[in-house]
């Protein structure tokens, strides 16, 4: 069952219905101003941070859900009726719905009582603000009179701090109007220098700022009383919850059309001029005032909306396939790289299962997000990698998160999930191939953010390839520390307590626990860093990452391999995870993925045995399972992935993180058809006509569809911010497809299905833009290439001589 439909030339998912099986998400804004909406208007909006710096206020996993929005309410002021013609809050029937989720935009728009509503919510690029560019048509054949009124609920700025402290927080809320704007200024006069703003184009009736008097003491979201009346009641909040309504009275010839815009914004005065007069307590408004009147204009509303949409034109223009299949061409072409855009500004830590106060930016996911990320824009992918960078520690080992705003790493959780500093080596070795920008690895970045100790970008990958190398255990393979890419394997922590943190509780010493996970991403990573190495003429330093990546693979094949397929780990206790000798957990899929990807096992069989039994013991229609069987009970030394009930999360779901994994692998070993039909498997496009089993968004992948030791087997939870975004980005278009930055060309080695006759692609790269023909000949996957009708040798195009902008490329598979 569907809910909407895809509109590809518009590059929007279009729903058609408000009751959607979850509330259905869209992100606006691209730099420092986001915010989250849903299908019918909820979600909240913040500056940069979406703990430290929450301008409204959302209520999570409230009933009904999706609760705190940009509110409008339509009254009749004939009859007295009204409704919100983005359905929530008052979520009555209209007689037409639509949600027109877009790049950077979501329109919503109804007809009720003859009045069509049509509201675009975005926020202009290089903007801290949102735009509610409104349209109001009377389609009536009598005239009309109505009353509208909006409705935001700030937020006191920290998230965190506004949902517990309410003994400070109702007491300290301070608002300011003028001019019919609605300034929310709480903490202005002390601390801050940031204050909120909430514009209309058109004269008010009225406004509120104090929630009690808008809604009615015991009265709700669905019927606040001011609108009952049809009246403001001009309320000034000081303490308890400020809110934002303005009320218009609006007349309405028959088949008139009334343009209303709003505006939401975000803004920081300088120190020395933060009020105005100098010696008053009020703020400055001497900078924001000209904003406002800009945007509040249709016509440069107009031209914003213009833009954003040539933005999005250029960033998406940079890859762009035609292959035989459309949900690939969609996936690829609008919606998985737009993921991978929000995967990169959120990380994990806003979205409607992530709320915003807890994780902030997480080493290893943002190193990974930048995958997906780093050839729609590289300069701020070489940003990000300096940010992340500073908040290695100085022995190689990571903050496992930092907060966006401050950019430092987060204590609470601290350090010690061993993999961290190896994802480093990835994000920028993909970098580099990208950009060929050398003078990366030069910059100068501090260690733990401190002052003193910068050292080249360089240095600091080789101390994410030593950190694992003096964490060896018994067997030869990497210390798993507290955990690594699975959060929930915590081998080193054994919680009893209720309610403790597993990412926290005290860890055990020892050099028992080994995760041969660990070991296949360090022998990626050390040939990454040979590779390196060996472009850059360091000849000696290639050959000693050769070295210890052949030890380790070694290793791994002499304690790492258990018969048919590759060993998890050994706990604390020297036992086997992921064995067949196991109970519970025999077979898990992470360390077959990364120890394929890495190479290791493909001479040997053992890598087509290890794909063999993933596909036999792990796969099902929606996708493959992390690991079987499932736990059943709960295991001491086996920590988090024990605690979710079978089939949920770390615990034997299909995560989707790691099917890509398997699709690459699968490329790996030159199998297009599993590559592909793995990939399918979990391609959101392809499920959409099981939105009702499926239920997250059908444009964006989910963190986890249930896995089949589930009763709710192929239900998806947590979508939008995960890493399946960036590695199906990569295994589709740089495994499948084949079209491969390196570090002296592009490389097209396409593992496509046989029964695809080939396909074509546009790729601009370094400046250059490549036209792509991939042409099947015969059943395999031998490419052979012609660059602007030269045969070439191998399958890398060489660099062009600089001034030419496009080159054709021919491939012919047999
Ligand atoms: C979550 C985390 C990620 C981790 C994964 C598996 O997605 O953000 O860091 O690797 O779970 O536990
Ligand atoms: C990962 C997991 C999640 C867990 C968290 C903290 O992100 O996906 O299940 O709660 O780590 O341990």
């Amino acid at each position: 069952m569907r809910y909407g439909y895809f509109d590809d030339d518009r590059r929007e998912y279009v729903i058609t219905r408000p009751d959607t099986p979850l509330p259905w998400l869209n992100y606006l804004g691209n730099e420092d101003y986001f915010a989250l909406i849903s299908n019918t208007a909820g979600g909240y909006s913040f500056y940069q941070d979406a703990r430290l710096r929450r301008i409204t206020r959302y209520r999570y996993n409230n009933v009904p859900p999706d609760y705190g929005g940009r509110y409008l309410y339509i009254r009749d002021g004939s009859t007295g009726e009204f409704w919100s013609p983005t359905w929530q809050p008052i979520r009555g029937d209209l007689e037409k719905f639509l949600c027109r989720h877009g790049l950077g935009y979501s329109i919503i728009s109804s007809l009720n009582q003859g009045i069509a509503a049509n509201v675009c919510y975005f926020v202009p690029l290089g903007e801290n603000l949102e735009v509610w560019d409104l349209s109001l048509t009377n389609q009536r054949d009598k005239p009309a009179e109505l009353d509208l009124f909006s409705l935001v609920e700030f937020a006191l700025w920290d998230a965190q701090d506004d949902s517990t402290n309410f003994q400070r927080n109702f007491n300290t809320g301070e608002v300011e109007v003028e001019d019919g704007v609605i300034y929310h200024k709480t903490e202005y006069r002390e601390r801050r220098n940031h204050f909120a703003y909430f514009a209309c184009s058109k004269p008010l009736a009225g406004f509120d700022t104090q929630r009690a008097d808008f809604l009615g003491m015991y009265q709700s979201w669905e019927s606040p009383i001011v609108v009952e009346q049809g009246r403001a009641n001009n309320s000034i909040a000081h303490g308890w919850a400020p809110i934002g309504s303005h009320h218009l009275k609006i007349s309405f010839v028959p088949g008139q059309m009334h343009r209303i815009i709003f505006l939401l914004g975000y803004y920081e005065n300088p120190e020395e001029a933060k009020f105005d007069p100098p010696d008053s307590q009020s703020i400055n408004k001497q900078f924001i005032k000209p904003i406002i009147s800009r945007y509040l204009d249709p016509d440069l509303v107009d031209n914003a909306f213009e833009n954003l949409k040539l933005y999005w034109d250029q960033v998406l223009e940079v890859i762009n396939v035609h292959t035989p299949d459309e949900h690939t061409n969609r996936m690829v072409n609008i919606w998985n790289q737009y993921q991978c855009m929000v995967t990169f500004n959120m990380s994990r830590s806003a979205s409607f299962f992530e709320s915003g106060v807890g994780r902030g930016m997480g080493f290893r996911d943002s190193n990974q997000d930048l995958l997906g990320f780093v050839h729609m824009i590289p300069d701020r992918a070489r940003q990000r990698i300096l940010d992340i960078a500073a908040t290695q520690l100085p022995n190689g080992s990571a903050y496992h998160q930092y907060q966006p705003l401050t950019k430092r790493g987060n204590e609470a959780v601290g350090s010690n999930f061993n993999d961290d500093p190896l994802w480093l080596v990835l994000a920028v070795t993909a970098y580099l191939k990208e950009t060929g920008d050398w003078s990366i690895l030069e910059e100068s970045v501090p260690y733990d953010n401190r002052p003193g100790s910068e050292h080249p970008l360089y240095d600091h990958l080789q101390r994410s390839i030593r950190f694992t190398l003096d964490r060896l255990g018994i067997h030869g393979l990497p210390l798993i520390g507290r955990a690594d890419w699975n959060d929930c394997l915590n081998l080193n922590t054994f919680s009893s307590e209720p309610g403790e943190s597993f990412q926290t509780v005290e860890i055990q010493e020892g050099d028992t626990a080994e995760s041969v996970f660990i070991a296949g991403l360090f022998v990626l990573a050390a040939r990454e860093m040979a590779d390196l190495a060996a472009v850059r003429g360091l000849s000696n330093e290639a050959a000693a990452y050769i070295q210890i990546a052949q030890g380790m693979e070694k290793k791994v094949i002499e304690n790492g391999w258990d018969g048919e397929w590759f060993l998890r780990a050994y706990d604390h206790f020297g036992q086997k995870i992921g064995s067949h000798q196991c109970k519970q957990g025999q077979i898990f899929i992470e360390p077959q993925g990364i120890c394929v990807m890495a190479g290791i096992g493909i001479d040997n069989d053992m890598a087509r045995k290890a794909l063999s039994s993933v596909k036999e013991h792990l796969n099902t229609s929606h996708g493959i399972i992390l690991h079987q069987p499932a736990y059943t009970r709960y295991y001491l030394n086996l920590g988090e992935i024990s605690s979710y009930p079978p089939g949920y999360k770390e615990n034997a779901g299909v995560f989707c993180h790691t099917n890509p994994w398997i699709m690459i692998a699968e490329t790996c070993l030159g199998n297009g058809n599993m590559a592909f039909e793995y990939y399918s498997q979990i391609n959101p496009s392809v499920r959409e006509c099981i939105s009702d089993v499926h239920r997250c968004e059908p444009y964006v992948y989910a963190q986890m569809i249930a896995g089949k030791d589930a009763p709710t087997h192929g239900e998806a939870k947590n979508s939008w911010l995960t890493g399946t975004a960036a590695w199906n980005f990569v295994a589709i278009n740089q495994w499948i497809l084949g079209i491969r930055p390196t570090y002296n060309g592009l490389k097209i080695s396409p593992v496509i299905p046989q029964d695809w006759e080939g396909f074509t692609g546009i790729r601009i790269y370094r400046g250059v833009t490549y036209h792509i023909s991939v042409v099947r000949k015969g059943p395999g996957n031998r490419v052979s290439l012609h660059v602007d009708d030269d045969y070439i040798d191998g399958d890398i195009i060489p660099i062009p001589p600089k001034g030419v902008e496009d080159v054709q490329v021919q491939v012919t598979l047999s």
